[in-house]
């Protein structure tokens, strides 16, 4: 999250946030955050322990139940690896980005969500994870 240097309000999602790493980190930069997990027990934990979340909730990273453009910047760790169809949840990424939006890869990095102008940061434009 420190690489990605989030501005405070950017409208955060956490997908498969497990414990709530990249949500506490998010947090801790004054974001508005969106977390989901498939485990519901996850889902609980993370609402008690992050009461600032804006919202926990139940869901499938292959089928997002957000609008389109509804995020600055969808966030991923320890996750792109372990799914079971990674094309349908970067679609599912790309959708819910707003235009302008990031979610990282190692190409470049958006004014919006990053304070210098480094090549190395996220990339934009609805990119993948
Ligand atoms: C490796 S952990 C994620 C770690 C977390 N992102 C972090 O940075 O600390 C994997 C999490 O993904 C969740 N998960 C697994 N398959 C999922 C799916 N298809 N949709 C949503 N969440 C899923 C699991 O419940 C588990 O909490």
């Amino acid at each position: 999250m420190a690489w990605l240097a989030p501005v405070p309000g950017t409208r955060v999602l956490d997908l498969r946030a497990g414990r709530g790493a990249l949500t506490a980190a998010a947090l801790g930069r004054d974001c508005r955050v969106t977390a989901v997990d498939c485990a519901p027990g996850m889902v609980e934990r993370l609402a008690v322990q992050y009461p600032q979340v804006r919202e926990a909730r139940v869901m499938e990273v292959h089928r997002l139940e957000y609008p389109d453009s509804s995020f600055d910047l969808v966030c991923a760790g320890f996750v792109v690896h372990l799914l079971d169809d990674p094309a349908t949840a970067v679609q599912e990424v790309r959708r819910v980005l707003a235009p302008g939006g990031c979610s990282p890869s190692p190409s470049r990095a958006t004014s919006r969500t990053r304070r210098s102008g480094s090549s190395t940061g996220p990339s934009s434009g609805n990119s993948s994870p």
